[in-house]
């Protein structure tokens, strides 16, 4: 049975612009962010609070995140990587904050200049003084199905990363294809495994990059083991700087289209959204990669 509801978790504002080679000015983002709103999406991470010479892109976050937080109904979910970006997102007011954890020390090292057990014990106090704030906590663990470095992942070291992150008390996981290797089988084969190791479907969302064009099918896979919160990024916009090979995020267009086919409700405006992404996509200077933006805007 397919679920009859689901919450996109918009990523574009901070997956999708952390990789951009030009600078984009704070002003578009903040249209960005009102309009992917405007378009009926609810959950929208807005920036990240890691150290700006890490990010450059997302340096902006302090005169960002305000023009945005004032969007009512909108949740706007926000990274931090220690508890120096914590202390950031409350000074602003931020409501909701996500620690990004990593599956293979690898990507640890790469994204976090920590072994995989130095940057749990760093994500601990952060996320216990986040839910003592009355956060609500998103927990990502990256390179769930595959390290550009260290190949396979095995599922108990994910499984292993999962466990840790809700005995912190994360409210919901986030189970990242960073380099976009996943195949329907192998999340399904992730997603039992977490069950079986007490981790419930319904702390776990997933997020899939569409390197090897996979990200739908994947996604169809979890909605069949009963997911119901998928990560996408207006227009296919997407990367992690810190991953060799990470391409764009699923295109929450794309995304769209075959959740209206499955009369599966969102409450997202396609045509809204595919407006927004074409929009954004001459603020870039290049065409959306997403193939329902594409299709849709030049009927
Ligand atoms: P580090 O160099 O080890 O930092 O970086 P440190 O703890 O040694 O501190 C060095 C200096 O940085 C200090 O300043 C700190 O105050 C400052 P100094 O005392 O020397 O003047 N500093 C900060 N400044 C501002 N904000 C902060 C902050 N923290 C320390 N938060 C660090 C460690 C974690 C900071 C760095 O590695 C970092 O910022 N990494 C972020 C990488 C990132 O954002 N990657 C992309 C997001 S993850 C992703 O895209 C994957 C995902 O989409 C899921 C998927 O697809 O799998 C989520
Ligand atoms: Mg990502």
């Amino acid at each position: 049975d397919l679920p009859a509801r689901v919450r996109i978790h918009e990523v574009g504002a901070r997956d999708g612009l952390q990789n951009e080679k030009s600078t984009v000015p704070t002003e578009v983002k903040a249209e960005f962010v009102r309009r992917l709103a405007d378009a009926g999406l609810t959950t929208i991470e807005a920036t990240s609070f890691v150290h700006p010479k890490w990010v450059p892109q997302l340096a902006d976050a302090e005169q960002l995140f305000p023009l945005v937080s004032g969007l009512e109904g909108v949740h706007l979910p926000v990274l931090v990587p220690n508890s120096r970006g914590l202390d950031r997102a409350l000074a602003l007011g931020a409501r909701r904050v996500a620690v990004f954890a990593s599956a293979t020390e690898s990507f640890a090292k790469a994204n976090l200049n920590r072994t995989l057990d130095e940057s749990l014990a760093v994500f601990d106090p952060v996320v216990r003084r986040a839910k003592d704030e009355g956060l609500h906590v998103r927990g990502y663990v990256s390179m769930c199905f595959g390290d550009p470095w260290e190949g396979a992942v095995p599922l108990h070291q994910v499984a292993r990363v999962c466990k840790a992150l809700v005995a912190m008390g994360c409210d919901e996981l986030s189970l990242g294809d960073t380099i976009g290797v996943a195949t329907p089988g192998h999340v399904l084969e992730l997603l039992s495994l977490l069950n079986e190791q007490g981790v419930p479907t319904n702390v776990l969302g997933v997020h899939f990059h569409d390197t090897y064009g996979q990200a739908l099918a994947n996604t169809y896979a979890a909605l069949q083991h009963g997911v119901t919160t998928i990560d996408a990024s207006a227009g296919g916009l997407g990367g992690c700087p810190y991953a060799r090979s990470a391409t764009g995020n699923l295109a929450t267009e794309d995304l769209l289209w075959m959740l209206r086919g499955l009369g599966i409700d969102t409450g997202v405006d396609l045509d809204r959204l595919v407006a927004t992404s074409a929009w954004m996509a001459e603020q870039l200077g290049r065409p959306s990669p997403s193939r329902t933006v594409r299709a849709l805007s030049h009927k």
